[in-house]
């Protein structure tokens, strides 16, 4: 296929933060086998200033529109999809108002503050007949398709019993203006949200070979300070034995191996950046020499989600197979239940 016949999308930014130079970096770099062309179509930003010195730095050679308010972006009958690259807390209200505009959306993790905003969401997408997606990146790498085939197709390993996952980023709290979103509960600040959320996703993509079906029993605490967790601990425990532990903690960086997999005839190592960033893994098998599994990856690997969300509606699909609506929301489930359980709390849960 010629990129003339891939399908296209045409994006709106809403955000200029870290999120969202790194999204469009990916969505423009040269890269063999692509799966969709993409155009960064609008920035919105809080100022029309900051959204040229975003287009200036990230997008040299293109020309997007720049808003200085989210509105006029939403309402920009060129944009098709509007990605979300603001804080958690702002992700229900951004997405309500790209949907009541009539456009799809791609939103940043976690999706939304709790479950019961993300149905909302959801609903509201779907009586717009809307495509919607959480874009939780990771599940989209290559490397997580194959692995997923080695463990719950191929059984590799064997039966996978027990897996352990952590997400760790050093992060002073303390000494953070209470205006950043590492320490504001009302912008959802917290590891579990914002890095554990990944640990958990490493569990249940080990765990489950069918994702969406499975209710694990959870265990869980959380350290608190500041009214954030800076530490969480999650045990999934499932009917039949099978147990995974997701950590994640604002104390100390993850060393490169952050996920263990284990069967009942070899185990499996995941290694990367992070536990968002995965690059290899290593299967070893009883008595037999490590075989690693590397993958090319230019750029950050945005462009998997990226293209997956054009194919998808190219196609008249309103939600993704990798990352259904279900999925989002259990997962969402779960994050609550953690937090009931872990003591972390934000103010919208009480709306
Ligand atoms: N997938 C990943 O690997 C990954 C990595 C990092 C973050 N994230 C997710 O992306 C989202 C944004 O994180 P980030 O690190 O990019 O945040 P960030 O650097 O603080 O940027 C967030 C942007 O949102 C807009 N915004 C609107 N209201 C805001 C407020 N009250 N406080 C701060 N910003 C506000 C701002 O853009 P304007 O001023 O231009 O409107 C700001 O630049 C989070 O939900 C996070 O979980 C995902």
């Amino acid at each position: 296929m010629t990129n003339n016949e891939l399908p296209a999308l045409r994006w709106g930014i809403v955000g200029t933060g870290l999120i969202s130079s790194w999204f469009v970096a990916d969505l423009t770099i040269d890269r063999a086998n692509r799966g969709a062309n993409h155009t960064i179509q609008a920035i919105g930003s809080s100022s029309v200033q900051k959204g040229q010195e975003f287009a200036s730095q990230h997008l040299s050679g293109h020309t997007p529109t720049i808003y200085g308010s989210y509105a006029e972006l939403y309402n920009d009958p060129n944009v098709e999809i509007v990605y979300i690259g603001t804080p958690h807390a702002f992700h229900k209200q951004n997405a309500l108002d790209a949907i009541r505009a009539g456009k799809h959306v791609l939103c940043e993790k976690s999706f939304t503050l709790n479950e019961r905003e993300a149905k909302e969401v959801f609903a509201e997408a779907r009586g717009y007949n809307v495509f919607i997606m959480e874009a939780m990146w990771t599940r989209f790498f290559p490397l997580v398709q194959k692995l997923r085939q080695l463990i719950h197709v191929d059984k590799t390993i064997g039966d996978v019993h027990r897996v352990w996952c952590d997400f760790g980023l050093p992060k002073d709290i303390a000494s953070l203006p209470i205006t950043s979103r590492y320490k504001d509960p009302a912008l959802g600040a917290g590891s579990l949200l914002d890095i554990g959320i990944y640990s958990l996703t490493w569990v249940i993509l080990a765990l489950e070979s069918n994702l969406r079906t499975e209710t694990p029993q959870v265990l869980a605490t959380q350290k608190i300070v500041h009214h954030v967790d800076v530490a969480t601990s999650v045990l999934l425990n499932y009917p039949d034995g099978r147990q995974g532990v997701a950590t994640s903690t604002f104390a100390s960086k993850t060393p490169a191996n952050f996920c263990r997999i284990e069967g009942t005839i070899g185990s499996i190592v995941v290694e990367g950046l992070a536990a968002s960033v995965p690059t290899s893994f290593t299967i070893q098998l009883r008595n037999e020499e490590p075989q690693k599994y590397e993958f090319e990856r230019p750029g950050r690997g945005f462009y998997w989600e990226a293209d997956a969300v054009a194919i998808d509606i190219a196609a008249g699909k309103t939600e993704n197979d990798i990352m259904p609506c279900d999925e989002t929301i259990r997962i969402m489930h779960l994050l609550d239940e953690i937090r009931r359980q872990g003591g972390a709390q934000f103010p919208q849960d009480l709306e």
